[in-house]
């Protein structure tokens, strides 16, 4: 498992500094600008392009720590980023489920215990890039 996690981290790691090269951006950030922007915004506060056409607002992610007395929700975020264990509410998310979408592309290369470790931890890097957002 430490082996693995080992493992993760370092393809994690050489996707990063391929990113960071070209941009100067964290592996978190990169993935937040291609996937999450065009609806919550390039600072992530509900503003994106695709946001007006959607009926549930996306959230403002820089005050997920002021909605919860000061300390940042991070397993909450992450569980909502992931979204593949939530017990569905009443009507549709509108938000793609990150853990499905992800793991369909991880297992593709990495196999799926790989693939799930991968996921993992592109959303660890997802819910930490928005937690340094927080206002
Ligand atoms: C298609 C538009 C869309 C995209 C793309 C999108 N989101 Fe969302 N997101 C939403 C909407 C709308 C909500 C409000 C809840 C709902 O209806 O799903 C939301 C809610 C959230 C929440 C919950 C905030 C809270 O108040 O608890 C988080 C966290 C979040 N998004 C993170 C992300 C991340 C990270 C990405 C990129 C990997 C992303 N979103 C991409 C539309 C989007």
């Amino acid at each position: 498992m430490i082996k693995q996690t080992a493992v993760a981290i370092s393809m994690l790691a050489a996707l990063g500094g391929q990113v960071a090269a070209q941009e100067e951006m964290s592996y978190g950030e990169a993935e937040f600008v291609n996937s999450c922007a065009a609806c919550h915004g390039e600072r992530g506060m509900g503003d994106g392009p695709l946001a007006s056409i959607l009926t549930t607002p996306p959230a403002d992610l820089t005050r997920l720590s002021e909605g919860n007395k000061g300390a940042f929700p991070y397993y909450r975020v992450f569980a909502v980023i992931d979204g593949r264990y939530l017990i569905p509410g009443h009507g549709g998310r509108e938000m793609p489920v990150w853990g499905q979408q992800f793991i369909e592309e991880d297992a593709k290369t990495y196999g799926p215990n790989g693939g799930e470790l991968i996921t993992t931890e592109r959303i660890h890097e997802l819910t930490s890039y928005i937690e340094t957002l927080q206002r």
